[in-house]
């Protein structure tokens, strides 16, 4: 069963944006003032604002730029407060008798954060009357339901580029723990074993192998420039093709067809979006023409996977290894396949939630809300609905 969240309302242990690092207010500024006309100017006055952050408890006090988690609410309680703003921080989030659910009928802006997803269901969207604003602390908005959320007229925003090179360096650890058979060595060690030839085996070099990235956005991009200097095959598929120049700079090549790539591929890392295209898309069909050994990292979302197509072939062997930190759903109950399946390297979801990552989603969500209460627009890239209208991936 999943851990039953503590159903305290939090408020923040003195952290304003005051409290920022120099790295933190640097950060507030790159986001460039665009006045368009189109956001709808919030009306004045107090507005209710609910956030829906993960606890830290005993590790909110260890370092001052804890931002992302509850107890710290991104460092904007003063600054909001100052305003007039009302702001409610809390990490219960599901079900009839949550907090947030009791927030739902009468808030104006809600900020979610994919690390610990308040899932914005239909049903929460009729409720919430007073609505005008859906932000998230990050990047990846599939916790809502983007078309409600269009059909009501909503705004929904993200921090576009807030984490993607914590993403992009995490995938890059998790080829390498894979490649190399890393877990099952360090739990050798942690249980006083030493077996040198259970590791070696199946333990490879990166050098020379195929990497193909389903996905070559803002992560999928990094990650291929990471890869480089390591003398990969990389391949990539997606919607669109990279600018030329980058795309000779990187060396990598586009592969129109996934399916033409896919088979072709030692590793596959998966950096698109959760969409209702990419929902169930590796399904037990598309697994079963991988090949045979083949490892895959997915740090984008747990519902790109079949779950039990994924446990069956990491059970059989079909695939070698499979890692990332993203599950469904969030946060994983203890029973899910995937905790216990073998040849894994699952973590919970933590690449983009880096203290970093938080320094720099914190700055853009407070940038935003800033605007918002101006009535000035966002940064265009950040939009995922906007004016009854998603984002064009999400089409
Ligand atoms: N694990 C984490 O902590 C974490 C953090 C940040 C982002 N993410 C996930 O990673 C995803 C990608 O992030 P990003 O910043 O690179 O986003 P991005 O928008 O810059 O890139 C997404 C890419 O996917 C491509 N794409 C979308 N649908 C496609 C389809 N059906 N077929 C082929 N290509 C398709 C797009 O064209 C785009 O190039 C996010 O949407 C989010 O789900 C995870």
């Amino acid at each position: 069963m999943w851990r039953a969240a503590s159903k305290q309302v939090i408020r923040t242990v003195g952290s304003s944006l005051s409290d920022l690092s120099p790295l933190a207010k640097q950060l507030h500024v790159l986001y460039p003032v665009s006045r368009l006309s189109s956001l709808r100017k919030a009306s004045p006055g107090s507005k209710k604002i609910v956030g829906v952050f993960y606890k830290a408890n005993e590790y909110a006090a260890k370092n001052p730029n804890f931002l992302g988690c509850a107890e710290r609410s991104l460092g904007i309680r003063e600054w909001l407060e100052s305003q007039g703003h009302q702001y409610i921080v809390t990490d219960d989030k599901e079900g009839p008798n949550s907090e947030l659910e009791k927030h739902i009928p009468d808030l104006h802006v809600l900020i979610t954060t994919p690390f610990h997803p308040a899932y914005v269901t239909a049903e929460r969207i009729k409720k919430a009357k007073n609505l005008q604003l859906l932000l998230t602390a990050g990047i990846g908005s599939d916790h809502i339901d983007l078309k409600a959320a269009a059909d009501a007229g909503l705004t929904v925003a993200e921090v576009t580029g807030s984490n993607v090179v914590s993403v992009a360096e995490d995938e890059l650890m998790r080829i390498l723990i894979l490649i190399r058979n890393f877990v099952p060595g360090y739990q050798q060690v942690i249980n006083g074993e030493w077996n040198v030839a259970a590791i070696a085996y199946r333990a490879y070099d990166l050098e020379g192998k195929t990497v193909g990235t389903v996905g070559a956005g803002r992560i999928g991009k990094l990650l291929l420039q990471r890869l480089k200097p390591f003398n990969c095959n990389l391949l990539y598929h997606d919607r669109l093709k990279i600018d030329p120049a980058l795309e000779k700079e990187i060396g990598a090549k586009f592969e129109e067809d996934l399916d033409v790539m896919l088979p072709k591929c030692d590793i596959i890392v998966i950096n698109t979006p959760l969409t209702e295209k990419t929902r169930g898309l590796f399904d037990k069909e598309r697994i079963s023409k991988l090949k045979k050994g083949v490892l895959i990292v997915n740090n984008a979302r747990g519902a790109i996977m079949d779950t039990q197509a994924v446990v069956d072939a990491c059970s059989s062997g079909h695939i070698a290894g499979y890692s990332g930190d993203v599950w469904n759903p969030q946060p994983a109950p203890k029973d899910h396949p995937w905790r216990y399946m073998p040849n894994h390297a699952m973590t919970p979801h933590i690449s983009g939630t880096t203290i970093d990552g938080q320094l720099r989603y914190a700055a853009g969500v407070k940038d935003m809300l800033d605007k918002y209460f101006k009535g000035e627009d966002f940064p265009q890239q950040n939009y995922i609905v906007k004016e009854g209208k998603l984002a064009s991936q999400y089409l």
